[in-house]
């Protein structure tokens, strides 16, 4: 791992952008208030997954190796900390979905700020002078990558409770077609249902169900086809 790292930093630096620009692609197709989103305790919200991740390089590269580096927030390492005790306290798991701020575009700033300093980084000879970064960037990487898996799980959760049933991107072939799946809301007494309560049961529920999925045929061949 050394070995490469040393021989072909620009790989890395490849592989840093590929992996933070598919982390904020996955999340294109959100609303700033789809990612504040947690509708139950095991799902973290996409807004804090951002900030997380960003929070990993910020924490184990750019401050313990990065002489003058200066923090985005400094607050943020409390609300972006996961379970690093070593680190210091952090904002308890069942309330990362009341981070209605910092805004998502302070995030978004947050990750830039830290991008860049990364690219710095990969792009100089520090890494050369410290080859024992390289497996704390690899750790960072499949890090944020084991999150890109949580952000698709959790994002899937997250629209399946919406009573609206927004769809992640738009399927112009089904809508166009009405091929939208039968699948009915939730039954199982999670707030999902709860959700769905007020509607109604039965012939009333039906009629609404029905009413989104004529919305959504009418709506989603409109849809301008979101940025991938
Ligand atoms: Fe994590």
């Amino acid at each position: 791992m050394q070995h490469a790292l040393n021989t072909q930093p620009e790989l890395y630096l490849a592989r840093y952008r590929a992996v933070r620009r598919q982390t904020e692609k996955l999340c294109a197709p959100l609303t700033p208030e789809d990612t504040v989103m947690q509708p139950m305790v095991d799902v973290s919200p996409p807004k804090w997954h951002l900030g997380h991740t960003t929070w990993f390089f910020e924490t184990f590269i750019l401050q313990p190796h990065v002489s003058g580096y200066k923090h985005f927030h400094p607050q943020y390492a409390f609300l972006f900390n996961s379970y690093y005790n070593s680190m210091g306290s952090r904002i308890a798991r069942s309330d990362r979905g009341t981070l209605s701020r910092p805004p998502l575009q302070d995030i978004y700033a947050y990750r830039q700020h830290v991008d860049q300093y990364m690219e710095k980084v990969l792009a100089d000879t520090l890494l050369l002078e410290k080859p024992e970064l390289a497996a704390v960037l690899e750790l960072g990487l499949q890090h944020e990558q084991q999150h890109q898996e949580l952000l698709v799980t959790d994002i899937k959760y997250i629209l399946s409770c919406n009573p609206l049933l927004p769809a992640y991107l738009p399927s112009p072939a089904t809508a166009v077609l009405g091929l939208f799946s039968e699948k009915q809301p939730k039954t199982d007494g999670s707030p999902c249902q709860k959700a769905f309560t007020p509607l109604g049961t039965g012939a009333r529920a039906s009629a609404l169900t029905m009413s989104y999925r004529r919305i959504r045929c009418l709506y989603l061949p409109l849809r301008p086809r979101l940025p991938r």
